[in-house]
């Protein structure tokens, strides 16, 4: 098999190549990421003395260049993690969203189309997020036949991917999954987002921002865990399915905000409630989705695949991680 896992210097693609790496030493796998801002490769540098593994620093945006990969090398599989991944960036910055996550993913979806001429031992996995179905009110949740009703630019981005992954499969049978998980956490996230923003405020003692009142929900999925759901997909999945992810982990952001001060504050060795006091609320995120959550017994129930991390034991290990990374000691 030759794999490729595109996105890899990214946060989840980071933890999706140490765990193929580590279970599957016969693959060749090979990373393609452009290093972006959002890549950290010191994160995968490690990877680099293993025999099996490769690093191509390369622009999904260049269809050329991406073409020439697949002549020289030959991928046989591909999980596609690549993206623009930020909300935020997305309402600044509308048309590199379209660009990266519709067009990139269409270069990919091209040259596989191209070379693999038929399905057979071949699979294009990609990677999606619980966005594109829109917002939930205080109750419900999302799963594999919510209709689409994405929000922002980047889950308009997202699902406009994901159509057009469904739309090679249905029209050149080429060989897809999907996935669509909540939001992740734990070690490797870039900066910009929320969970190591929080932390870090705590530990240079600067406020803490809050969109709106804090009372948006989100449901919180281990890194790790989903690297697992993902591995247990690719080996297992039919072609043409989709399956949810969910961390069984609901929280509103201000009950997050308030468990990693609880926990920033312990490692930290501070009183009890000590950094409550930086909290500070924002302006609102624009068009800001107000619930997310998943119901993912769909993979429960045909891989026996469920979140095996509790989120106290995920947050403390993920803020040991970020305390470390801010205070200079990695
Ligand atoms: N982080 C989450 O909570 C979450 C939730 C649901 C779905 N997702 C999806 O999972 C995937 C990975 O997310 P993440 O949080 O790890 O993202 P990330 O922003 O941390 O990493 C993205 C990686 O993609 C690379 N990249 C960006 N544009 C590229 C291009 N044009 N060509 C090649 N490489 C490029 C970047 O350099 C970076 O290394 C994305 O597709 C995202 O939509 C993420």
């Amino acid at each position: 098999m030759k794999l490729l896992i595109t996105g890899g210097a990214g946060f989840i693609g980071a933890h999706v190549l140490h765990h193929f790496c580590k279970a599957y030493p016969s693959y060749e796998i090979y990373c393609l990421d452009s290093l972006s801002y959002a890549a950290q490769y010191e994160n995968i540098a490690a990877l680099e003395s293993l025999d099996h593994f490769n690093f191509i620093r390369a622009d999904l945006n260049d269809a050329e260049l991406i073409d020439q990969l697949f002549t020289g090398i030959g991928f046989t599989h591909i999980i596609h993690l690549a993206a623009e991944s930020h909300v935020d960036n997305s309402i600044e910055d509308p048309l590199l969203f379209a660009k990266t996550n519709v067009m990139g993913t269409l270069n990919l979806l091209e040259a596989a189309r191209k070379h693999w001429k038929g399905g057979a031992d071949h699979l294009f996995y990609h990677i999606s997020t619980d966005e594109v179905f829109g917002a939930l009110g205080e109750t419900g949740s999302f799963s594999e036949t919510t209709a689409y009703d994405p929000r922002s630019p980047y889950s308009a981005s997202k699902a406009s991917s994901d159509h057009f992954v469904r739309a090679y499969h249905h029209t050149y049978s080429l060989p897809v999954v999907i996935s669509n998980c909540s939001n992740n956490y734990g070690p490797f996230q870039h900066d910009e987002k929320l969970i190591p923003t929080v932390i870090r405020s705590i530990v240079k003692g600067t406020p803490i921002p809050i969109y709106g009142d804090g009372s948006n929900v989100r449901d919180w999925l281990y890194v790790k865990d989903h690297a697992a759901a993902i591995d247990l997909i690719f080996h297992k999945a039919k072609s043409g399915q989709t399956f949810c992810i969910g961390g069984d982990a609901e929280r509103s952001n201000l009950s997050i905000v308030k468990d990693l001060i609880l926990l920033t504050d312990k490692v930290l060795e501070n009183p009890v409630g000590h950094s409550e006091k930086l909290i500070s609320f924002v302006t609102d995120r624009k068009g800001h989705d107000f619930r997310y959550a998943i119901d993912h017994s769909h993979l429960t129930n045909s891989m026996g695949w469920r979140p095996s991390t509790d989120l106290e034991a995920g947050l403390t290990e993920t803020v040991t991680y970020y305390v470390a990374r801010y205070t200079g000691e990695h």
